[in-house]
């Protein structure tokens, strides 16, 4: 049998796709480790949005001359290109969203607050973002229904043999999780989450949007009933995101913002709505956005999503073993193999903001603070974590200058 290999992403070959490198930062090359906050974008994306402002922009679905014709299919053909990146069945299963937060938000509202009641139980995970959290916490407490965590173990990994103690005799209604963390990096078992939450009747909510940029997601293979994602962290614009749910979820729904575009009919007496997806889509979206969106899809795809995987896996293994040289660094998560290009750690005795800030002098860009995961944070006892996060424009180097960075940091301030 034919194996195909596909060729080893070279990252310094990416790099010079993006403009954003062209600069000095305080007179330094960039070394940009915040890609997990928003990646940078590629030449593609942004000339796919300005050749699209500049020949097809006109609003959608409404016009019947050429230029809404031809922005219509720019907006409806990144639906479908969006759609087979997740292997959704169906392009109408996508639902443009402004980011991965109001999906997940479209959700709770949605289905949440007509599906949840006293005696229900809503499960998310100790690692979630606060996008897949809050909206969660707040839609229970608005319906009577029990809201609990699923716990971590001290390597950063979900506690799936804590699930049947968690939920006791529960009604399951929910279980909310996400593919990778944002914080620690770590790979979750949404498809064993999945399985467990359907075995208890439960629908199954999967926030992909730091999955999506790293590793391929399949929604039907990931086996869950909703999953967001959001276009700014996978080099495409910010303001777009998208929520792919099963269709027999969606047609049972009740919209969730209501206005032009997403009826059937309106009369004094009643409102009828529309179809999927255009139930969800009131108003004028971002098109240019769904534009950049579905190039930016075309740009990770044709690099290929097994080879960004590897490439971070490489860079988080390089990055965990310089780090350990620095005895006074602590990082935390799971070792490289179980996790996406992202590293979280502190200095000690020096707090994460004056550690990125004299990092930024240098050219470092780093995150610091506790990443919109503050249940996390109280389990690692911190208040805040540095991260650096790495995409397929990283190169080794930026990692070494993120050290040498550090070295200065503990000269200045220790
Ligand atoms: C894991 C995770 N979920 C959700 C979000 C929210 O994404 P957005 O701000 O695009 O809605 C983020 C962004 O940092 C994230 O890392």
């Amino acid at each position: 049998m034919a194996v195909t290999v596909r060729p080893k992403l070279d990252a310094q070959k990416q790099r010079a796709d993006f403009p954003i490198f062209e600069q000095l930062i305080h007179g330094k090359p960039l070394s940009f480790l915040d890609s997990a906050a928003s990646s940078q974008k590629p030449r593609q994306v942004l000339d796919a949005m300005q050749r699209f402002y500049e020949t097809s922009y006109a609003n959608v679905h409404r016009g019947v001359y050429e230029l809404a014709e031809r922005a219509t299919a720019g907006y409806e053909g990144a639906r479908e290109t969006v759609g087979r990146f997740l292997n959704a069945p169906s392009p109408r299963e996508v639902v443009f969203t402004r980011n991965a937060t109001e999906a997940i938000n479209l959700v709770a509202y949605a289905w949440g607050l007509n599906n949840l009641g006293p005696g229900d139980l809503v499960l998310v995970t100790e690692l979630e973002h606060h996008s897949n959290f809050v909206p969660w916490q707040y839609v229970a407490r608005r319906t009577g229904a029990d809201f609990r965590m699923l716990p971590l173990d001290d390597e950063g990994q979900l506690r799936l043999d804590a699930l049947d103690e968690l939920a006791g005799s529960s009604r399951v209604k929910v279980v909310a999780a996400g593919m990778v963390s944002n914080s620690l990096g770590s790979v979750n078992p949404v498809e064993k989450l999945s399985a467990w939450a359907h075995d208890r009747g439960a629908i199954m909510v999967c926030d992909a949007a730091q999955g999506a940029p790293h590793r391929v997601v399949d929604v039907q293979a990931l086996g869950a009933d909703f999953v967001a994602v959001t276009a700014h962290k996978l080099c495409g614009p910010s303001g777009i995101g998208a929520l792919w749910g099963r269709m027999e979820l969606l047609e049972e729904m009740e919209p969730f913002n209501l206005g032009g575009h997403m009826i059937s009919r309106v009369t004094v007496e009643d409102t009828s709505w529309g179809e999927v997806p255009a139930k969800f889509e009131a108003g004028t979206q971002a098109i240019a956005e769904a534009v950049g969106f579905g190039a930016a899809v075309d740009y990770i795809t044709e690099i290929g999503l097994d080879a960004i995987e590897q490439h971070e896996h490489e860079l988080a293994a390089y990055a965990l073993d310089r780090l350990a040289e620095l005895p006074w660094v602590k990082t935390y998560g799971p070792p490289a193999k179980h996790r996406a290009g992202i590293v979280s750690f502190n200095v000690e005795n020096i707090h994460p903001h004056d550690v990125a800030q004299i990092l930024d002098g240098e050219g470092v860009a780093i995150r610091a603070g506790h990443h919109c995961c503050q249940p996390l944070m109280t389990k690692l006892g911190v208040a805040a974590t540095n991260r650096a996060s790495f995409y397929l424009y990283t190169v080794t180097d930026e990692i070494d200058r993120l050290v040498a960075g550090l070295h200065k940091v503990r000269k200045i301030l220790s």
